[in-house]
């Protein structure tokens, strides 16, 4: 199989789409759990790759579109951004659903709802980002590889420190973050911030 990591192009859109959802459940396929496929790719990779393509990488594998890694580089901005632009026309389309709802779309569709604000304890890691790679390109030093693609742009336009957030019941990409140089900033309610100075 020939691999490589390549800039994000506006026809990847749909496989950023696809590859959230097969790694959505804790980095687990999320496919069953989801009556509407998109709602995971509204929140978590399709406004970063329309806001800020020059920070969205691909991992094509024999040319297919396997794994990505995509982020911002302002945290603050892109709120602002994602409140203007993207999320309106989101929660005009999903209302909140009964209290009661407690499906994997309405808990997505509370997050539309909630948006991007950023965490204040956060502050000194403007940056964030979010990886995912597809079980075939996955335990071969390709995610390693991803982070430092993500981080060496984040440098190059002079970015000091970038963050992560992770739920507590995924242990692999927790071990996978302290191995590729994150320290841990703290621990949240089900998940843990993590940060990597520049
Ligand atoms: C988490 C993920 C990005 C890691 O990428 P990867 O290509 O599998 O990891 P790599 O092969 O680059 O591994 C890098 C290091 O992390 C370690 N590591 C990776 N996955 C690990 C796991 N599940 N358990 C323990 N260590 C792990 C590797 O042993 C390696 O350590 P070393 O280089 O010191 O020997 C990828 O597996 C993935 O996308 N998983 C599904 C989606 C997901 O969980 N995304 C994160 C959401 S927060």
């Amino acid at each position: 199989m020939n691999f490589a990591i390549r800039p994000y192009h506006p026809s990847d859109l749909c496989s950023l789409y696809r590859i959230c959802l097969r790694t959505a459940d804790s980095g687990q396929d999320a496919t069953a759990l989801f009556r509407d496929p998109e709602l995971i790719g509204h929140i978590y990779t399709a406004p970063y790759a329309v806001a800020e393509p020059d920070l969205c990488f691909i991992l094509t594998v024999d040319g297919a579109p396997s794994g990505y890694v995509l982020g911002t580089r302002d945290s603050n901005a892109f709120h602002v951004w994602c409140e203007r632009e993207w999320f309106p026309v989101l929660r005009a389309r999903y209302p909140l659903p009964p209290d009661d709802d407690d499906s994997a779309d309405a808990n997505a569709i509370r997050g539309i709802h909630e948006g991007h604000t950023p965490h204040p304890d956060l502050a000194a890691y403007p940056a964030h980002l979010h990886i995912d790679l597809l079980p075939v390109a996955q335990g071969q030093g390709w995610g390693r590889r991803m982070i430092e693609t993500f981080t060496m742009r984040l440098r190059e336009i002079g970015v000091p420190a970038v963050h992560l957030g992770v739920g507590k019941r995924n242990t692999g990409a927790i071990q996978f973050y302290e191995r590729v140089g994150f320290h841990r900033i703290f621990d949240g309610d089900g998940w843990i911030a993590f940060g990597m100075l520049l």
